[in-house]
């Protein structure tokens, strides 16, 4: 059973950057394998760190690591400390392609619409994030991505609401499958599925009153709705 009513009080424009992350992770975790432990997590592109306080809440994790570039770690703290969980989460500013940990540290890695902003390169998921999760461990990733390539008047349309080079960050789920499995080989078991939430998870960001839920709401209508989708990965370390 979902928790996710819990977090009704995020669902506005002061909380959400971008279509609902609580149902985009909340469908990671429901669809997860069931081997996956949580007990040490990192959250990577963790934004507001609100989805490392459903982790901590939602899952079996000890320990949170909250971890973003674009927000300060004291801006998280001071979040976390309202949410009562500041022995749990630890807030840290820093960028994925440089990364303090351990080798070898995290239970699970969960990233929930950040990863295409960083890893759409070959190379960064085998070099700069799989060597800080535990053999046997988990990567889980969710993102925006495309159905299948636009054509014609919906290419222009999705690089308009894109803005030029960003339409690179949208890929379909079998371009992501190609790059994981290029990158890890044998090293990795990788699925990669389509997420169910599609129509709520933009829905309550529209309801937000988001600007950028306007113009995205704008574009959604004009005919995006048909190629955009939510791609969610799991990759075991094995
Ligand atoms: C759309 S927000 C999503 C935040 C949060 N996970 C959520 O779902 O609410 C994308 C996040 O990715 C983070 N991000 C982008 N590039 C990054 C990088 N190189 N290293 C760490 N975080 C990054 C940004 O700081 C931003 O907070």
């Amino acid at each position: 059973m979902s928790n996710i009513e819990k977090y009704r009080q995020y669902f506005t424009k002061d909380y959400l950057m971008g279509p609902n992350s609580f149902r985009l992770l909340d469908e990671l975790i429901r669809r997860k394998p069931s081997e996956v432990r949580f007990h040490r997590t990192l959250d990577l592109g963790c934004g507001f760190a609100l989805t490392s306080l459903f982790i901590a809440n939602e899952t079996d994790a000890d320990y949170v690591y909250a971890y973003d570039l674009w927000i300060s770690a004291s801006d998280n703290y001071q979040r976390i400390r309202e949410g009562h969980l500041e022995d749990r989460i630890i807030p840290i500013h820093g960028d994925a392609m440089d990364m303090p940990f351990a080798h070898d540290y995290f239970d699970a890695i969960v990233s929930v619409d950040a990863y295409h902003y960083f890893g759409c390169r070959e190379g960064v998921f085998a070099e700069k994030i799989l060597p800080f999760v535990k053999k046997s461990g988990y990567v889980m990733i969710t993102i925006p991505g495309l159905k299948e390539q636009p054509q014609g008047e919906l290419k222009q349309l999705f690089e308009t609401w894109a803005e030029g080079d960003d339409a690179q960050l949208f890929q379909t789920a079998a371009w992501w499958e190609a790059l994981l499995k290029n990158e890890c080989g044998e090293t990795c078991d990788i699925t990669v599925k389509e997420a169910e939430c599609f129509d709520i998870a933009w829905q309550e960001w529209f309801d937000s009153g988001h600007e950028y839920g306007a113009r995205d709401q704008e574009f959604l209508r004009k005919g995006l709705d048909k190629i955009l989708n939510f791609i969610l990965i799991y990759v075991r370390k094995n």
